[in-house]
């Protein structure tokens, strides 16, 4: 049997059903040129019967991929084959996907189907599909709670009618990865010329399982696993196409199968899909997480540092990430720091490290995670090598329309203070207007977050800010027990830094 597994992709398609997925047009074919790139071997651009907007989709992404196989979703009605058909027939390699449900639940409470008439139906759609496209698939939905006996008679009577593929989907995430090797085995061994055709699994993540039950799908003998970039789709989505990949990749040592996926275009996959739709990557995610790479405690640093693969079983550079991240933190030890500093092109003496530590470690109780930009910004403190930060002095805010706020700012360890003033739509507004006048640097406040953290009534204020200066997004914090003075200070953190990177240390 072949080790080469194809990947379908089905993120336009199952995953577009996630909730808050909808993608217009011209983001599907952006998506689709992206997955095209990333070397999918087939993508399900859609469900062309569902409306005129939907074929039209799908048919634009057909004219447009060029490698890919593409294919259309129906059921085994007439009406849906032949749409499908249609809109897919513009590709280079059209596919026609149909399916039907086979376990009892779905025949009797959905399809109100006899078993019999199922057979029947399923011969019908897959000749008929054959008859306008080159290639069919069918899909048994339900796979899973289907009966096996069942499974393959619909099946046999499916290859019969001259499907090229058969999916047997984990509909309702229900199987386990023992369960559904038997299932694929059972199926694969009963039915007669099974090697002329494709097994396909398709899982759904309700359980967590999709991807453990795509690749023990493939040790049953499935050879394609369908799954969508992110892991969307319906309820708790699809297998998760870059982590099945990757654990393919990862673990040839105990399955040895190859895709024919462009790892170095997994990043870019994920970062185009959560643009397209807004559904944010947990940062926890396998692969693709903020967090994927970063490594915090200190024991876990300080493996890395002596070597990668202590704690890395594959590299952020072998899916398209930027190299590794030490995201630094109150658990971070002082190799952690230096050798960070050092890689940020900051060479230092045992002293300004053990100065420099200090400092982090009093900015670590107040800010879970510290980033290259504040460690810059450290730096720029312990080695004062002509860098201007601003310090706040003294801020005041009166009046409500409009407010108004007057800051004094000291520039490094300039002898005197400077003062101005400035209205605003609120306090923080104005308050951000004035220290705008004194520093000289316009910011957009993008975003701003204020939070407790300490109890009680005189509880500290922890503002967070993202102000775009010149194109480029930087982050500020800045704690006070008045949140005015809190939020002020976290807009001038973001200027410093920007200041401290447009003037960088020789
Ligand atoms: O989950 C499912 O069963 C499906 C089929 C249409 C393949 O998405
Ligand atoms: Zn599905």
């Amino acid at each position: 049997m072949s080790t080469r597994v194809e990947i379908f992709d089905t993120t336009l398609r199952d995953g577009e059903q996630s909730p808050g997925a909808s993608m217009d047009d011209n983001q599907k074919i952006e998506m689709a040129l992206q997955l095209e790139k990333l070397g999918v071997d087939i993508i399900e651009a859609g469900f062309p019967i569902a409306s005129q907007q939907e074929f039209e989709g799908v048919q634009r992404v057909a004219r447009t991929v060029k490698n890919p196989r593409v294919a259309g979703l129906a059921r085994t009605v007439k009406a849906d084959i032949e749409r499908a058909a249609e809109a897919v027939s513009v590709a280079n390699h059209p596919v026609v996907h149909t399916f039907l449900a086979t376990s009892p639940i779905h025949m009797e409470y959905k399809l109100r189907m006899t078993p019999d008439q199922v057979v029947e139906e399923v011969d019908g759609a897959v000749r008929l599909a054959k008859s306008l496209v080159p290639r069919v698939e069918f899909s048994c939905e339900d796979s899973t709670r289907s009966e096996w006996d069942f499974l393959v008679r619909v099946v046999q009577k499916a290859v019969d009618a001259g499907a090229d593929v058969i999916n047997l989907p984990d509909t309702t995430g229900y199987t386990t990865p023992s369960e559904i090797q038997g299932m694929f085995e059972h199926v694969i061994g009963h039915v007669e010329r099974a090697n002329h055709v494709l097994f396909s699994c398709h899982n759904h993540n309700d359980l967590g399982l999709a991807v453990a039950n795509a690749l023990a799908a493939v040790r049953g003998g499935a050879r394609q696993i369908e799954c969508t970039v992110n892991g969307i789709g319906e309820r708790a989505g699809n297998t998760a196409l870059e982590e099945v990949v990757m654990a393919l990749d990862t673990r040839k040592d105990v399955m040895p199968y190859e895709t024919g996926i462009n790892h170095k275009e997994i990043a870019n996959s994920s970062m185009t899909l959560s643009n397209i739709t807004g559904l944010v990557v947990p940062f926890n995610k396998p692969i693709v997480g903020r967090n994927a790479f970063a490594h915090e405690s200190g024991i876990h640093q300080h493996g890395m540092i002596a070597n990668q693969t202590t704690y890395e079983i594959m590299t952020p550079e072998s899916v398209g990430r930027a190299k590794t991240e030490l995201v630094l933190g109150k658990h971070s030890g002082k190799a952690g720091l230096s050798k960070r500093c050092e890689e940020l092109g900051f060479d230092l003496s045992k002293d300004e490290v053990a100065e420099l530590y200090g400092k982090f470690i009093e900015l670590a109780d107040r800010k879970k995670e510290i980033f290259d930009d504040d460690l810059r910004i450290l730096l720029s403190s312990v080695r004062d090598e002509g860098f201007e930060a601003y310090s706040l002095e003294d801020i005041s805010t009166s009046g409500k329309d409009p407010a108004t706020a007057i800051v004094k700012l000291r520039r490094g360890d300039e002898k005197s203070s400077i003062t101005d003033t400035a209205t605003g739509d609120g306090p923080v507004d104005a308050a951000c207007r004035a220290i705008e006048r004194v520093t000289g640097i316009n910011g957009k406040l993008e975003d701003f977050t204020i939070r407790a953290v300490t109890p009680g009534k005189d509880a500290h204020g922890e503002a967070y800010v993202t102000v775009k200066i010149e194109n480029r997004p930087y982050t500020g914090v800045g704690a006070s027990t008045d949140i005015i003075e809190a939020g002020a200070l976290a807009y001038l953190n973001a200027i410093n830094k920007h200041l401290a990177l447009s003037h960088p240390t020789e």
